[in-house]
């Protein structure tokens, strides 16, 4: 029998980065080795065949990565969020709260049509900010966000209970303690 992929294993955690007492969760390492990047993607595809997914909307910047295999799996359009000033098109803006102060960020106007039943995804949840304002966005143009799903959960941060109360579901795929 081949021995089962433990993906947590595979997610490097660098020590006081990007500031001291902060534990960087590095998805880089996961994502270089081609085994543990595939199972990593058949795991947060397998809750979602034949739902008839439209969308996979991926946050900047690592939920493109994400994002665009899941949204191939699935047979799905990508759309990306990004921080503000990068799309070209017209776009709508949302301001969203960052464990220390504020950011803004887009999408472009007609990336989805009312009723496209929409998957949101990023590597990490935290305080689930980014996430929050990502639902809003796209709520606000109309879509049905049928789940959100990120590779790492940091449950002490409370992301995931954010977004429940916005009545959406969350998968994730591993949990680490701490920042
Ligand atoms: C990190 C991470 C998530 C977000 C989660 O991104 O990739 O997008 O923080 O934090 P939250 O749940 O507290 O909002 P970051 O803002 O560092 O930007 P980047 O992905 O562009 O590096
Ligand atoms: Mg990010």
């Amino acid at each position: 029998m081949t021995k089962p992929i433990d993906l947590a294993a595979s997610v490097r955690s660098i020590v006081d980065y990007p500031k001291p007492g902060i534990i960087f969760r590095d998805i880089t390492t996961l994502l270089g080795d081609a085994v543990v990047f595939r199972q990593a993607v058949d795991e947060l595809v397998r809750p979602y065949t034949g739902l008839g997914v439209d969308k996979i909307a991926g946050i900047e910047a690592r939920g493109f990565i994400l994002g665009g295999a899941l949204a191939h799996q699935l047979s799905a359009g990508f759309v990306p969020i990004r921080k503000k000033g990068k799309l070209p098109h017209e776009t709508v803006r949302i301001a969203y709260s960052l464990e220390y102060g504020v950011d803004e960020m887009e999408m472009h106007v007609d990336a989805v049509k009312p009723g496209e039943k929409v998957i949101l995804t990023d590597d990490l949840i935290a305080t689930g900010g980014t996430a929050e304002g990502a639902v809003k966005l796209l709520r606000q143009q109309g879509a049905e966000i049928v789940s959100a799903c990120f590779v790492i959960d940091l449950p002490e941060l409370g992301g995931r209970r954010k977004l429940e109360a916005l009545g959406v579901e969350v998968r994730t795929l591993m949990e680490f303690e701490g920042h």
